[in-house]
């Protein structure tokens, strides 16, 4: 879980910054929804579990938010993300 940014702003050169910021806020959604299912897979309350499940699917929908703005900025990233989807469909072909 991230209470703190992962990384000293003045190690990072300007054209980065916002890239970094992105990334880190991409895994911390990740995180969120890890931590939403487990809270929901332990809770023996109907009502707890449903709200936890449904906070999980909103965290989802802000790594989608994040990461519309992250390939905004990062154009090696939208290749990469397609070449990682073809290799995969051809391992699993
Ligand atoms: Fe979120």
């Amino acid at each position: 879980m991230f209470s703190q940014i992962p990384f000293e702003q003045k190690n990072i050169k300007k054209e980065d910054v916002i890239k970094e910021i992105l990334r880190v806020a991409i895994a911390a959604e990740f995180d969120a929804i890890s931590l939403y299912e487990q809270l929901a897979a332990v809770s023996d309350r109907e009502d707890i579990k449903k709200v936890f499940q449904d906070v999980a699917s909103e965290e989802k929908t802000h790594v989608g938010e994040f990461q519309t703005l992250l390939l905004r900025e990062d154009k090696e990233q939208i290749t990469k993300l397609e070449g990682g989807k073809k290799e995969v469909d051809e391992l699993l072909r």
